[in-house]
């Protein structure tokens, strides 16, 4: 069930209220309040009115809230000099509507998508390359994206989008001519027949690839081999393709163990390869549409505009050899993904640097008619991961961090960090630390906007205080235990924590945590159409934090009066429920304990 926002049914009784009291609905605006110490909400409808109705503000703020004292949702409703209208919620208003939550689907939140589609595109990983931390953030931003538009109702498709096709396959192709010249693939006479054992594994792929690369700078005969292999590819020749697709399997088959470390998953793993057969006919329609034209032996389309403050550059569709580009590629893409799933919108998260790339495609693609034109197109350009220097994150002697190498450093300090505690077993500390790892980096990441570079700071991502990943689990874990403490106690079980009331909050920690809780829908949303997780991490360390302080002002084992005890155990079950959904749409999970 899809329950209205809070804000809604505020705004919704106020605006009854204006209209009750003579004026139009539409001046019922409420916000909340930036003076809490005064009142939770307010209206200056009242001074937006009195131009309109030529009056004194308080007249109309007096009269409004003459009706709005008779509903019994508010409380402390007053007119204040010039014409604000100053009111705060009835605190059992607030506890129903948890209560509401509690029982909702979602919490009941509501559905954003209903069903339409969406194409996210991260990860963009290149084959035969090792993961390393520039693979991050597409992984962890944009598994976060994906899981947020679900919950927001849409349905989501992730796509990996590999690098698998040009000139880098080229020289893995040509180096291995050399280095295994028996494959049966470089037989004059192969015929597509399968080969089940190949000489090489991922680990020789991952020193082929850059060798290959440096050699092709100093080697002329060897470049052109690499070229000539990369055509052989391309026009499909039998060895050439059946080899390719053994090097993407076992390629893609470690990357699969890899994004797993990071609980990231892709349904589909395509790559730029896919969409090779859609580009001839793509080509001709963009010729005979008058988009594309010769500009010095290139087919390129002009897709500048008048206003623009700088100058985009025309996006290249064939070269002069009427060899194809990335750009030609992320079009033909565009062309099957319609074709394919008529996403309401295909969103992008790939570094920054690409900006000029993705507008050159984006205005091609809609120039050119290959998106319709209700379909939006989305580029979240990350800022870089940079190191306590201020600069790209390295490895302590310069190199290119492994994605592998720095998980293994995040546990490593999570690890250290823990407090030894009785009855965890060594093994079992290292598990949790992995869980908990995994929270530190992605939350680490994801409090920042996606945009902003940040700085990887081990040290500061792992502490267990202030606002980091294991510290809100830390919360979590806590109100975990204090469940089972409670369960073990009393013999109640879940069906029983179920049909508990949540009181009005007695004491101001209490109603800041109600309050913060009521909110979700409002986070989620915002979340989703800003493609903003961090929004989201703002939220759980908001809830973490008032939970914190109520946990500290009330017993709730010691409580003596049942109904107070069971109302602080349905609201901490709550608490519990929607932090763990908002920790999910974030990539991460709690451990047992920590
Ligand atoms: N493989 C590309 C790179 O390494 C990233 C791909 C991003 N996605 C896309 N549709 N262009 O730069």
């Amino acid at each position: 069930m899809i329950m209205k926002k809070l804000i809604t049914i505020i705004e919704e009784k106020m605006q009854k209220a204006f209209a009750e009291a003579g004026y139009e609905e539409k001046f019922g605006r409420v916000s909340v309040s930036n003076r809490p110490d005064l009142c939770e909400y307010q209206s200056n409808g009242a001074l937006m009115a009195a131009k309109q109705y030529k009056c004194k503000p308080i007249d109309i703020a007096t009269k409004v809230t003459e009706v709005l004292k008779n509903d019994e949702a508010f409380i402390n409703v007053d007119a204040v000099m010039p014409g604000f209208i100053n009111f705060s919620l009835n605190q059992k208003f607030l506890s129903d509507y948890l209560m509401e939550m509690a029982g909702a689907s979602k919490f009941g939140c509501l559905d954003l998508g209903e069903g339409k589609t969406i194409v996210i595109d991260y990860g963009g990983p290149n084959v035969a390359k090792p993961l390393h931390v520039g693979h991050l953030r597409p992984a962890i931003i944009g598994e976060s994206i994906k899981r947020i538009k679900k919950y927001a109702g849409y349905n989501v498709i992730g796509d990996v989008h590999l690098g698998d096709w040009g000139l880098q396959m080229g020289l893995i192709i040509a180096s291995m001519k050399e280095l295994y010249p028996d494959m049966p693939f470089f037989a004059p006479d192969y015929n597509g027949e399968e080969v089940s054992e190949v000489p090489f594994t991922v680990s020789d792929l991952e020193v082929i690839y850059p060798n290959a690369s440096k050699r092709s700078k100093e080697d002329e005969a060897f470049k052109e081999a690499a070229h000539e292999a990369t055509k052989k590819l391309q026009e499909y020749d039998k060895g050439h393709y059946a080899l390719w697709k053994k090097i993407i399997d076992i390629s893609v088959n470690d990357l699969k163990q890899n994004y797993k470390k990071l609980d990231v998953d892709f349904e589909l793993w395509n790559g730029e390869s896919d969409a090779q057969p859609y580009i001839p006919d793509m080509v001709k329609m963009m010729k005979e549409g008058g988009f594309a034209v010769e500009s010095q032996g290139a087919l390129v389309v002009d897709v500048s505009k008048e206003d623009d403050k700088k100058e985009i550059p025309p996006c290249i569709i064939t070269k002069s050899d009427g060899a194809s580009l990335y750009s030609t590629t992320d079009l033909a893409t565009l062309v099957e993904r319609e074709e394919k799933y008529k996403p309401v919108q295909v969103i992008y998260v790939v570094d920054k640097r690409q900006e000029m790339h993705f507008t050159q495609v984006f205005r091609c693609a809609r120039k050119t008619g290959i998106v319709r034109p209700e379909t939006e197109l989305t580029y979240i350009g990350f800022g870089t991961m940079n190191g306590p220097d201020g600069k790209p994150f390295k490895t302590r002697d310069g190199g290119v961090m492994r994605l592998e190498n720095l998980i293994g450093d995040i546990n490593d300090a999570v690890y250290n960090k823990m407090s030894k505690q009785e009855g965890m077993s060594d093994e079992e500390r290292r598990e949790i630390a992995d869980i908990v790892g995994l929270a530190a980096l992605k939350y680490g990441d994801l409090s920042n906007q996606a945009a902003k570079d940040y700085v990887f700071d081990v040290e500061r991502f792992t502490e267990f205080e202030g606002n980091t990943g294991p510290y809100n689990l830390y919360m979590m874990v806590r109100i975990t235990s204090i469940l089972r403490k409670y369960k073990a106690a009393s013999g109640a079980t879940d069906e029983d924590i179920k049909s508990y009331v949540i009181n009005p909050a007695g004491t101001d920690a209490e109603k800041k945590l109600q309050r913060t809780l009521s909110t979700m829908s409002d986070t989620i949303e915002a979340a989703a159409v800003e493609n903003a997780p961090h929004k989201i991490c703002q939220y759980i360390y908001s809830i973490a934090d008032s939970f914190s302080s109520f946990y500290h002002d009330v017993n709730i084992m010691n409580e003596p009066d049942e109904a107070k005890k069971k109302g602080y155990i349905k609201l901490i079950t709550l608490t519990h429920e929607i932090l763990a959904d908002c920790i999910n749409l974030l990539g991460f999970k709690e451990p047992e304990r920590m």
